[in-house]
Parts: C-alpha cells; sequence; structure tokens
C-alpha cells in the first residue's frame, strides 16, 4: 500500500520557503547551515548506533559492532574543534547546547551541592536554573527533590551590576569565597557583553572550584576571535550549541583546558555524564557536517563573527534612530550578536512578537533584567548571525530597523520584509 506522504512533504515545503527563503529570521539561537552541511546530513549514520568512544586498534571501546566510519568522523570532529578552540579536551556527543550542560552538571554534582549561576532574569539559561538539570534533576539518591530543602542544590545567583545586563566582578569573588561552590557558571541566554571570566577564573582556580563558560550563544564569536576568550581567561570548560553563531549542526560540545590529575577527575566524571547520563548514540547522521562547518569556521569565522557583531551594533543604533527603545544604550548596545529592546510603550512583548512573526519578521518576547513578572515579559531578544550569514551588512540594518519600527507600531510590512529578504538568499561565509 502507498503511504500518503504528499501532505507532510508540502508542509515541509511550505517551512523551506517561508523561513528559508521570506523571513527575516533574528531569532538569536538559530542559524542557517551551509549547502555542503546541510547535504551531508542524509546519510546512513542515519538511526544507527555508536555509544562510547572511538574504537582503537588495541581496544575495543564502542558497545556496538559497526561502527568503523564513524569512529574515524568523531575523532576528526574531536581533534578540529580542539585546534580551532585552542583547548585540550572536547566532547563532541552530546545532541545540544541543553545535552552538554546536562552531562556536565550529572557529572560534577551530587545533591547539596552549591553552585553559582546567572539567573533567568539577568539572562542566565533555563538549564541551570530551578526548573533546569542544575535546580532540579540533582538530587541524593532515594530522595524527592524539593528545592529549598536540604537535600536539593543550594542555588545562587551572581550579583549583577545595577543596569543588569553586566556582573559585578568584585561582589562575585566575594560571593565565590564565602559560598564556595561545587560548580561556577557563566553565560547566559540573554548575552549582550562578556563575562569577567578573568576575575573569576582567577579565584575559581585558587579555590579548585570548576568554572564552565556556557558559550550556547557566541561559540562563533568566541571561535572567530570577535568575542572574548574563555579559556585564554582561565575557564576549565566550555559548553556550546553548534548551530547558533557556530553555524553548523543541531549538536551540542564540551570543551575542556585541564590539566593535571585533579582537574582531568572531572572530564572522567562528565563522561560519564554524556553517555549515559544525557545520550546514548549521539545522532551521528549529524556529526559529518559539524567536521564541515568546523572547516568553514577556520576559514571565515573571522570575517563572519566581525560582520555579526558590526551588524547587531548597526541594527541597535538604527533602531534608536527609529524611537524605539534598545537596552545598554550607555555601553553602546552589544558587543555580540544580539540585541534587547525594550516595548512596553507599544503594548505587550508577547503580542507584539506575534504580530512581528506575522510580517514574516521571526524574533522572541524576552523577560529583561528587572522584569517583576516573568509571565509578562517586556523585550523583545534579537539576534542578527543569521541574516548576516544570508549576506547582509550594516547596509541593510537602517532597512530592517524601518520594518521593524513600524510592525511594533502594529503597521503591515510583510511585502516590503519579502522585498528585502528576497535579495539575500545565499549562505556566504562558506
Ligand atoms: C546559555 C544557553 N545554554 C544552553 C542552551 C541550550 O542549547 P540547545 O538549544 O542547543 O539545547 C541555550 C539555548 O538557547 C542557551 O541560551
Amino acid at each position: 500500500m502507498d503511504i500518503k506522504t504528499e501532505d507532510i512533504q508540502s508542509l515541509v515545503e511550505q517551512q523551506n520557503n517561508w523561513r528559508g527563503k521570506e523571513c527575516l529570521n533574528l531569532i538569536a539561537s538559530e542559524n542557517t547551515q551551509s549547502p555542503n552541511v546541510r547535504n551531508i546530513e542524509v546519510n546512513d549514520f542515519m538511526g544507527r548506533y555508536a555509544e562510547g568512544h572511538p574504537n582503537t586498534n588495541d581496544e575495543d571501546r564502542r558497545y556496538y559492532e559497526g561502527t568503523r566510519w564513524i569512529d574515524e568522523i568523531e575523532r576528526i570532529a574531536e581533534q578540529e574543534i580542539i585546534e580551532l578552540a585552542g583547548c585540550q579536551q572536547a566532547d563532541v556527543r552530546p545532541i545540544s547546547g541543553n545535552a552538554a550542560n546536562t552531562a556536565l552538571a550529572l557529572g560534577i554534582l551530587r545533591g547539596g551541592d552549591t553552585v553559582v549561576v546567572n539567573s533567568i532574569e539577568q539572562g542566565g539559561h533555563i538549564s541551570h536554573n530551578p526548573i533546569g538539570v542544575v535546580g532540579r534533576r540533582i538530587q541524593k539518591r532515594g530522595q524527592v527533590l524539593n528545592l529549598g530543602k536540604e537535600n536539593s542544590i543550594d542555588l545562587n545567583f551572581w550579583p549583577a551590576t545595577e543596569d543588569g545586563y553586566h556582573l559585578d566582578a568584585n561582589a562575585c569573588v566575594d560571593l565565590l569565597e564565602k559560598k564556595r561552590p561545587n560548580l561556577a557558571i557563566l553565560g547566559k541566554s540573554l548575552f549582550l557583553f562578556p563575562e569577567p571570566v578573568k576575575e573569576i577564573a582567577e579565584a575559581c582556580r585558587n579555590l579548585k572550584i570548576p568554572l564552565l563558560y556556557d558559550g550556547a550563544h557566541v561559540l562563533g564569536l568566541i571561535l572567530g576571535g570577535c568575542f572574548q576568550d574563555p579559556f585564554r581567561e582561565g575557564a576549565h570548560f566550555i559548553n556550546a550549541s553548534t548551530h547558533k553563531t557556530f553555524p553548523g549542526p543541531q549538536r551540542g560540545v564540551i570543551l575542556g583546558n585541564l590539566q593535571g590529575e585533579e582537574e582531568l577527575k572531572w572530564w572522567t566524571s562528565i563522561d560519564r555524564g554524556v553517555m549515559p547520563g544525557s545520550s546514548s548514540s549521539h545522532h551521528l547522521h549529524t556529526l559529518p557536517g559539524l567536521v564541515i562547518a568546523i572547516r568553514e569556521m577556520k576559514v571565515y569565522g573571522k570575517a563572519y563573527a566581525k560582520q555579526t557583531i558590526k551588524n547587531a551594533k548597526a541594527l541597535g543604533q538604527a533602531l534608536d534612530d527609529e524611537g524605539v527603545d534598545v537596552e545598554a544604550k550607555e555601553f553602546g548596545f552589544t558587543e555580540s550578536h544580539q540585541l534587547a529592546l525594550r516595548v512596553t510603550r507599544y503594548g505587550e512583548a508577547k503580542k507584539i512578537a506575534r504580530h512581528l512573526a506575522e510580517q514574516n519578521i521571526i524574533c522572541n518576547y524576552n523577560q529583561l533584567p528587572g522584569d517583576p513578572d516573568p509571565g509578562f515579559p517586556s523585550g523583545l531578544r534579537l539576534g542578527v548571525q543569521e541574516m548576516t550569514r544570508m549576506g547582509m551588512t550594516e547596509n541593510e540594518m537602517g532597512d530592517i530597523a524601518q520594518l521593524m519600527s513600524s510592525a511594533i507600531k502594529g503597521k503591515k510590512v510583510l511585502k516590503e520584509v519579502g522585498n528585502l529578504r528576497e535579495r539575500f538568499n545565499e549562505v556566504c561565509y562558506c
């Protein structure tokens, strides 16, 4: 019997045309992959298993046979990302940034431990917070977790400066010395400015506290050499997604810069957090694309990261010129691919984001620092990394600002959005 596929094919085609060709995609956590990365994703690795680590001539390190070629690809991926990041260890098996965070938390933490993170209100990610793996999933054996009870993680938040977009480095170090946590986590989802890694890493190294920098959003900017360099500043780990500013397949990575017996013990624990802790087989078919994306970033990463940040700053200025409230104006709006807009003057952020999407301007509503109720966020978060990858420069940021400013005020700009987007339909930097 013929299986009906036309309806599903048609939905996929509509998605390909809509998000792929017609929209101004400004979601800060997404990207478009190069044709080479996309094309290689349809392969026989889809649905195969490769748990454990690549076999060597001397050692059987997998739990299944038939892994000859994925062994080689996994070794190449590890080696090449280590070279690009200038670090000591890499685990390329996590299937996303969240899975990387889960693996690290499962490996390092135990019930009753103390952790310092960015709160959601100050831009931190849910995986580090009360409802994520750090807040909720780590508990003493045999006990049901209740946040705030003695068997749960003692979760503490980094002190921020008054503007809400920076950390107060001295106060952070004081907190570390007072709390002596089992894990310190920097990095955010709303990530406009570098973190004070150097100061915090110095304290962490003195106190032997593992320091994770969650670079899910900014990995491409870091590897392009245009944001901060957490390893050179002293972080032990960088966890990241490989599909945001790093424009590869949808996966994750744990990078380590560990030396000496004590630090290497952390890597052994995290290994078990990756498998079986957070995944078994690791969506093997997307791994060849990761290697291609690493090679693209080796050649084009610097130019891509530089243009992305230039575009974000230009869009911030252009939106400000249009009278839209762009956060952190006194700091030049941003140092990353992101911008935060405060839109309460025009209505509810959630409704505005929906109206923008109806005009094919795709972004997300977002809680901003100081918002009293996460259910009623007052902001929009924008990211320019995808439109930069499609070839847009500062020249187009003024056009985007005009369209956004009109749409935020409730106007219809669908046709004009289409006219702008249709000029940018080829992936660049690859
Ligand atoms: C800081 C941070 N960490 C982790 C993640 C999760 O990454 P992924 O979506 O790849 O699971 C995100 C997602 O946007 C994030 O912003």
